[in-house]
């Protein structure tokens, strides 16, 4: 019989090994890493602490008895990033295909308790075959019981999920309920019901990769926020996305050391084009106003007219909404408007201040956008700046038309400063539009009526084409130079760092959902 302390370091020793050497091996012929290699590189060095490493499963039905392992498919505790706390699980591929049963669930529910009540960050780092098929029903609770944490803890603390494997089923709303997923590129996916279930019912004949692989869910679906093209850059990446995130709702957005230089942008003078119709790419603008290479997008490949993302002013982490001139003419659509919506309200629950650049037309018309409810989308744009208590700050570049102007963080919804540069052009509709209904008559009665229409254009261009119309109504604050915007930026945001603002007290609002 072995003395306790080798007992307990052969024990140690086993909980490291997963599902044993072959395992291990196709799970790297997959161009997978295992649990525990995820871990080492996500964490700072040295800094992982396990919980529950000696967990082993319940279940004696199939042979289950015979194949305890421990750990039982998932690795869990907490370590830090960039030395901040974070609570991690990672599911284990080698180990029944890191399937969920009751303890594997209990070990996950045990970090998620502990991150909502010691306030960090919780990062799931799924690979997965579902619920542990012996197991059956104690399996399906085990996921209700993380839904039920994923719902409780969101907005509370950042919830993080990376899919590096299957995840199919049931099995993805626990990602689809945290605030950001993570795909990497040919080795996961995530679907409610996989291709042959698709086959059966719909007679379609679709790959995984095509149903729901991770380009599908960066650029179609919208489910995953980031795709990256392989694992190490994942979690290098998820390292990246903790600098911008205070670690609870009750702290404030991180504000890195910075050293205060020339803050004049003379690149952003020529930028707008001289034909208002012209597309330009607002992502520049950006890069130019942020603190250099701080820009790091979210959803970069869905709904491309609007662009979000964090960034840092003067080390200071925000949240940035840009309409995209060069996509779309940067028109607001049902998924640009969920898009703009979800991000702003992840950055209001966890005070990252707002920076909205607008140059926006109006809303895409058609059967389309009609039919697939832009009405109740677009409201969802409109509530989560409305509700958004957050410094927020907007600058019109160019384009502010129709209801667009109100939806894209204008004063009138609650936006702290509205910048506008001298392109600003703030008004109803397009100028030639406008003269055609309000100038119908003068118009037709003309002899030369392309003449008559150009010149009506014109007037109303005059009137309203420009930024000082809303400026006179201190609508805008200032109007700037585009050189100027990112000191103004500084100096706002500055301003507005001790903001205090509630919403009318009320159990929750009712988002149109
Ligand atoms: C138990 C499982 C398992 C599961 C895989 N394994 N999935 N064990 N329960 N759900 C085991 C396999 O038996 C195998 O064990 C090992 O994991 C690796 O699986 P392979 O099939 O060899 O791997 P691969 O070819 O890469 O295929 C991966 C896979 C496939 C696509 C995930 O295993 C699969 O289709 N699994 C079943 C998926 C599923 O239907 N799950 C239930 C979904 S419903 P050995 O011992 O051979 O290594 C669901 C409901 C959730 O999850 C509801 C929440 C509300």
């Amino acid at each position: 019989m072995l003395d306790p302390r080798e007992k307990l370091a052969q024990k140690r020793v086993d909980s490291l090994q997963g599902g044993g050497a072959k395992r291990i091996e196709a799970q790297h012929a997959k161009g997978k890493l295992t649990a525990r290699e995820r871990i080492d590189l996500l964490l700072d060095k040295g800094s992982f602490q396990e919980i529950g490493n000696m967990v082993v499963h319940r279940s004696h039905d199939f042979g289950m008895d015979k194949q305890r392992l421990l750990g039982d498919g998932v690795v869990t505790g907490y370590g830090k990033i960039h030395g901040k706390l974070v609570y991690i699980f990672s599911q284990d591929f080698t180990v029944f295909g890191g399937s969920l049963s009751e303890t594997h669930a209990e070990k996950i529910c045990k970090i998620m308790d502990l991150a909502l009540e010691n306030g960090a960050p919780v990062i799931g780092l799924n690979d997965s075959g579902g619920a542990r098929i012996q197991e059956g029903v104690v399996s399906l609770g085990g996921y209700a019981d993380i839904f039920y944490r994923n719902t409780r803890s969101s907005g509370v603390v950042p919830q993080i999920s990376a899919i590096l494997g299957p995840c199919a089923g049931g099995a993805v709303y626990s990602p689809a309920l945290t605030d950001f997923i993570f795909m990497v590129e040919k080795t996961s996916y995530m679907f409610v019901t996989g291709p042959n279930v698709v086959k059966t019912v719909t007679n379609e004949d679709v790959s995984a990769e095509d149903l729901g692989g991770a380009s599908v869910h960066g650029s179609k679906s919208g489910v995953a926020h980031f795709t990256v093209p392989n694992e190490v850059l994942c979690l290098t990446q998820i390292r990246d996305l903790m600098q911008y995130v205070p670690q609870n709702c009750e702290e404030k957005a991180p504000m890195l050391p910075y050293t205060a230089n020339s803050e004049i942008r003379e690149k952003l003078k020529d930028i707008i084009p001289a034909n208002p119709n012209q597309p330009y790419d607002i992502k520049e603008v950006i890069e130019e106003i942020v603190d250099t290479d701080s820009f790091m997008e979210v959803h970069k490949d869905f709904a491309e007219n609007i662009v979000v993302g964090f960034g840092r002013l003067a080390g200071r982490s925000i949240g940035i909404v840009a309409n995209q001139p060069s996509h779309l003419a940067g028109v607001l659509d049902v998924h640009s408007s969920q898009k703009g919506a979800r991000f702003v309200r992840f950055c209001d629950a966890f005070n990252i201040p707002l920076l909205v650049l607008e140059d926006v037309p109006g809303f895409l018309p058609g059967t389309d956008q009609e039919w697939n409810a832009i009405i109740t989308n677009g409201a969802k744009l409109l509530y989560a700046f409305s509700e958004a208590t957050v410094p927020r700050i907007t600058v019109i570049t160019r384009k502010a038309y129709g209801g667009a102007y109100d939806v894209m963080n204008s004063k009138h919804i609650g936006a702290d400063m509205n910048f506008a540069w001298p392109t600003a052009e703030i008004a109803v509709m397009g100028a030639k539009g406008a003269a055609e209904i309000i100038f119908k008559k003068d118009i037709d009665a003309a002899n030369d009526r392309d003449a008559a229409w150009k010149e009506k254009e014109k007037e109303y261009s005059d009137i309203f084409a420009n930024p000082y119309r809303a400026a006179e109504r201190g609508f805008v604050d200032e109007v700037i130079f585009p050189e100027e915007t990112r000191e103004k930026l500084i100096r706002a945001f500055e301003m507005l760092q001790n903001k205090v603002a509630n919403n009318p007290r009320k159990k929750h609002g009712n988002m149109p959902l």
